[in-house]
């Protein structure tokens, strides 16, 4: 693959798939006797999504919400818009939403704000990574994978301008303003 800098492991592909897997025994658990709808939220959560079902043993169905954070590629300036939204309605389901990363929180803030409008039966999160230094808004995490420092990762998803979401790793992006 084609890199235009240089990436440092933070989070190894066999420590992610162990993490994955005890996520999916304790959801698979938690929702035994309950019908579960998993929400993914493009784009970054989608292969952490597909590893997370693939270990679960209860029922599930999925669907995704999309958003943008304006700003630049490593700052997100807090304002969120949807641009795609679900295709079924929530109202009286288990709900649960599945992030890649939260950072400041803003985003997470305003999806579970916009679906707690819509009256679910129940609204988790489960996001794989945790960021907790730029925290701007208080963000209840229910299920979450890593905490992770104050560093701007790459892989499994995630992406900087749109690259690296192939990884099979998360990596530390260095210099990302070079
Ligand atoms: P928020 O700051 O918690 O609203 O995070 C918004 C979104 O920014 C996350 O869902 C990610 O898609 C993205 N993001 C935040 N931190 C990182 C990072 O370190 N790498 C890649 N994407 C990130
Ligand atoms: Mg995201």
């Amino acid at each position: 693959m084609l890199q235009e800098h240089k990436i440092k492991v933070l989070i190894s592909t066999e420590e992610l798939q162990k993490r994955v897997r005890e996520l999916a025994q304790e959801i698979s658990r938690d929702y035994a006797n309950r019908e579960l709808l998993m929400v993914g939220v493009l784009k970054g959560s989608f292969m952490f999504m597909a590893d997370l079902i693939r270990y679960l043993d209860c029922d599930v169905e999925v669907d995704f919400m999309g958003t943008v954070s304006y700003g630049d590629s490593t700052e997100s300036s807090g304002e969120v818009r949807i641009t795609k939204d679900l295709e079924q309605s929530v109202a009286g389901r288990h709900v649960l939403l599945v992030e890649d990363i939260v950072d400041t929180g803003l985003t997470l803030r305003y999806l579970l704000d916009t679906l707690r409008n819509r009256q679910p039966a129940s609204l988790k999160v489960c996001a794989l990574l945790d960021k907790p230094a730029r925290r701007r808004v208080r963000a209840n995490l229910d299920y979450y994978g890593f905490i992770i420092p104050n560093a701007f990762v790459v892989g499994y998803g995630l992406d900087y301008a749109e690259k690296y979401r192939g990884l099979n790793y998360i990596g530390v992006l260095e210099d990302p303003g070079s």
